[in-house]
């Protein structure tokens, strides 16, 4: 194994140029999943990694979800992509999924160069929408088939490969297919494994074992049939964006504390065993101070934030629909708006539970206030957190495989954020999951001027590699 993986490695470094201009490839086609103007350039991005897939001799099949209603627009939504390469029965079967949808992007958003075009910087900075969330990552995959190919390489285990274009709306239809698909496309998955997190800082490797999970809801209260000029009105009627804020500020005070009675009865109780494991992680507030350019930081110690992130609930309030939100001063009173927050569920809270809570508590606020205008609460979608067991095999391949690469023993990590189908993968094919990431944490995914690092990008294509052979080993 060391002397392929060696060759490999040396690959790798050698062809850094063309990764990054494959990368430069897929950033340049706009897969916005949120924007109807944009879905086709997801379905082309789908078709972009079918032809690709194909190319490297694997079998594709294409899954068509139908169609979907966006911004009142019918459209259709990205095929699901499947593929697999190698069915020999003395290799492990690795099920590998990752998203080749990405975030919304605008140049006026704040960013410093074209989102959609890969820039590479200096200080080794590859610049672009998706570059780290999630295609870098997915293409990361490709690119280590096709170097083993190049290299007449074999490769150590069976792959089967599962990229969905909606993770970033969703994933509407997903779990559906890996159920159906369970016994047929994915029937033998030994080990799964999902590269679409970050390191938690920005030199040490990481394994992640937890994600939390995402409960979104909208509020919409509704007085007049059209907007109103506040200076015949106001004074005059209720209106409904005194009503909203007044709700919204309801659901969380400033230091993050959720003033929705009972929600916290279900969160696991912190163990003397778990505190400890915080203390030996690399994390510091004043890291996260300088990625934030400013001291906003809610807790003093170093173990609360991270405790904050990975196994509390948090409440944010995302945005305001219908409310007046350009430059200027314009004196209008909302017609209707509608407020849009989420919470971040950690073990053990159940998604149904936070639902009914959520809507009791805004449906009391709301008869407290004894308004005229009319409120509405809905629970927009919902996706599971995930906490598993860091001292599976699956684990233990993805830590020497980090060691080949890096030299160091890998940083074991929980995320805040959520990737709702991980749960899927592991209770429909039985499998463990392993969380692999390849950036880094101050990449800036959902942000502007995303990006991924080259020495992340490289060294995480060379990991893929590694952790396939170390599968391969331990079957040994
Ligand atoms: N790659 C992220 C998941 C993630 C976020 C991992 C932060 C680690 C830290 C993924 O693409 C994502 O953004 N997921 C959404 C899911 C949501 C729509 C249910 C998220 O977390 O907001
Ligand atoms: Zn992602």
């Amino acid at each position: 194994m060391d002397a392929k993986l060696e060759k490999y490695f040396k690959y790798v470094d050698e062809n850094t140029k063309y990764f990054i201009d494959q990368l430069r490839e897929v950033v340049a086609i706009p897969s916005v999943s949120a924007d109807h103007t944009k879905r086709h350039h997801v379905v082309e991005m789908g078709k972009w990694l079918e032809k690709r897939l194909l190319d490297l001799g694997c079998q594709v099949k294409m899954i068509d979800l139908g169609m979907q209603t966006l911004q009142g627009v019918e459209v259709p939504l990205p095929p699901v992509v499947l593929a697999s390469y190698g069915d020999d029965k003395d290799k492990k079967t690795i099920t590998i999924y990752g998203h080749y949808d990405v975030q919304p992007a605008l140049l006026s958003d704040g960013w410093n160069t074209e989102p959609f075009t890969l820039v590479e910087e200096e200080d080794g900075r590859l610049v672009g929408r998706g570059a780290t969330d999630d295609k870098g990552p997915v293409l990361g995959w490709l690119l280590c088939l096709e170097a083993h190919q190049k290299l007449d390489i074999e490769i150590p285990v069976n792959l089967k490969f599962c990229f969905e274009g909606m993770e970033e709306s969703g994933s509407i239809g997903l779990d559906e297919v890996i159920i159906d698909q369970a016994d047929k496309w994915f029937k033998g998955t030994d080990y799964t494994c999902i590269s679409d997190n970050y390191w938690l800082g920005t030199t040490k490797p990481a394994l992640t074992y937890g994600l939390r999970g995402n409960n979104y809801f909208h509020l919409e209260v509704s007085g007049p049939q059209a907007d109103l000029h506040s200076g015949v009105f106001g004074g005059v009627v209720q209106e409904p964006m005194t009503i909203l804020t007044n709700l919204l500020s309801n659901l969380v005070d400033i230091n993050g504390k959720i003033k929705i009675p009972h929600i916290y009865d279900q969160v696991a109780e912190l163990t003397e065993e778990e505190d400890k494991t915080y203390s030996s992680l690399s994390f510091q507030n004043s890291d996260l101070i300088n990625d934030l350019k400013a001291d906003i930081v809610i807790h003093s110690e170093n173990a609360d934030s991270l405790k904050s992130r990975w196994r509390y609930p948090s409440l944010s309030i995302h945005g305001v629909e219908g409310a007046f939100y350009d430059p200027g001063s314009k004196t209008v009173i909302p017609s209707k708006v509608t407020g849009k927050f989420s919470i971040r569920s950690v073990p053990f809270m159940d998604p149904a539970t936070i639902s009914k809570l959520v809507i009791d508590h805004i449906n009391s606020e709301f008869a407290k206030l004894d308004s005229k205008c009319k409120m509405r609460v809905w629970e927009e979608s919902s996706g599971r957190w995930w906490y598993s067991s860091p001292n599976h095999p699956n684990f233990v391949a993805g830590s020497r495989a980090i060691k080949r690469v890096f030299n160091v023993e890998p940083e074991m990590t929980r995320e805040g954020g959520s990737i709702p189908v991980t749960l899927t993968f592991e209770e429909a094919l039985k499998t463990n999951v392993l969380l692999l990431p390849m950036g880094a944490a101050n990449d800036g995914a959902h942000s502007t001027n995303e990006k991924v690092d080259k020495y992340n990008y490289i060294n995480g294509i060379k990991l893929y590699g590694a952790y396939w052979a170390e599968i391969a080993a331990l079957a040994k």
